[in-house]
């Protein structure tokens, strides 16, 4: 047991026994050019295997499920499992894929009846879609009801550090949050400012702080409603640094570099070299880094800078570093650096409210499985 959450070895004797492993087989993909599509990148997937053949080694018979995209409730051709059970099929030959579980209705309902046909002819469930813990979904969240159940070794490993970080954190400890909306991101910045030292923000939803603050910021992309917010978070006691130039475009659309105050039609797409180098610092002098969201629109090599020069410094401070999923770790992708960090995050939504609230839909019913309670 990890705490009250029951491991792999808590399943018992797992021999000749069928276990249902939910995965976060959400993996991106793209047309292959032939009419399918194909995985580009298997992250997700091979950060399964470890379960998976642990399983195996003992006799137990595996079969996977996972969701992919977002499919409202009936079947559709650009969500088949189909290329993700090839992928599978290289890394872990034989191991059976059901098809996606959003293509029925009742994942996302949660209904009784779901549950009843994925646990049908089951014996055992193991929880490794840290991704999707957040869901209160009927794979995540049924099964652990009804048959003797356990965290996978990538659920496991997800919980361990993410608890450590917001209950024991190494001080200095840095938070560095980018993307686009401080709205998405309030709760954890709240409880983030709980536990760190300091804070740092890029990022679109930098320019809502920055008019927080009273400076002109442009056309920018802000959150007009949630001024309030942020003069309230900068005003709350803690150290938030803001970027101190901006990377852009001017009104005629020419890329240009800005201080703190954006002229009228100006636009403002990463943080300013100033901005990197200063990040930089904090980062190298810090014990403990949690890094989430991109510093700018890094997809746009123009302004890309941002996010590249927080990358490096993460793969070279000396810091514990955890990376946040999604947009960031494929930003870390993109730089060849994901094997510098510490620990790169399989969860984007999951990771921040595993941080924000200390329990996930997933962990909660795991607690309750019949082999724990
Ligand atoms: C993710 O990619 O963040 C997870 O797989 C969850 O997906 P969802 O946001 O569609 O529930």
């Amino acid at each position: 047991m990890h705490g009250d959450l029951p491991e792999l070895e808590d399943l018992g004797d797992v021999r000749g026994r069928r276990v249902l492993v939910r995965t976060d087989f959400n993996v991106p993909m793209e047309d292959d050019g032939t009419g399918g599509r194909r995985v580009t990148d298997d992250f997700r997937i091979r950060a399964a295997l470890p379960t998976i053949e642990w399983l195996r080694e003992r006799g137990a018979s595996v079969v996977c499920a996972s969701h992919l995209g977002r499919p409202k409730g009936k079947p559709e051709a650009k969500y088949s499992m189909k290329p993700v059970a090839d992928r599978l099929d290289e890394l872990a030959p034989g191991v059976e894929l059901l098809e996606n579980l959003r293509f029925d209705a009742g994942e996302e309902a949660n209904t009784e009846e779901f549950v009843a046909r994925l646990i049908d002819g089951v014996d055992m469930y193991v929880d490794d879609a840290f991704g999707a813990a957040h869901r209160a979904h009927a794979s995540i969240v049924g099964p652990p009801r009804f048959v003797p159940s356990a965290m996978g070794r990538l659920l496991a490993k997800e919980v361990e550090v993410l608890l450590a970080l917001r209950e024991r954190p190494r001080h200095p400890f840095v938070a560095v949050l980018g993307g686009s909306k401080i709205s998405d991101k309030l709760g954890v910045v709240e409880a983030l400012l709980g536990v760190v030292d300091s804070l740092v923000i890029g990022g679109a939803m930098c320019f809502t702080f920055l008019a927080a603050q009273g400076y002109p910021i442009g056309d920018s992309l802000f959150e007009p409603d949630q001024v309030d917010t942020c003069r309230r978070l900068l005003e709350g006691g803690k150290p938030i640094h803001l970027p101190e130039d901006i990377t852009g475009v001017d009104a005629d659309g020419k890329y240009a570099t800005f201080g703190r105050r954006l002229p009228s039609g100006a636009k403002g797409f990463d943080i300013g070299p100033g901005s990197a180098a200063a990040f930089t610092d904090i980062i190298m002098e810090a014990r403990t880094v949690f890094w989430n969201g991109p510093m700018g629109m890094f997809e746009d090599s123009r302004f890309a800078h941002g996010t590249r020069t927080v990358a490096q410094a993460m793969a070279d401070t000396k810091a514990f570093t955890v990376v946040g999923g999604g947009d960031s770790a494929a930003a870390l992708a993109q730089f060849g650096l994901e094997d510098s960090i510490d620990h790169v995050s399989t969860g984007g939504g999951a990771s921040l409210e595993l941080l924000e609230l200390g329990v996930l839909p997933g962990l909660a019913a795991l607690r309750k499985a019949p082999n724990v309670s």
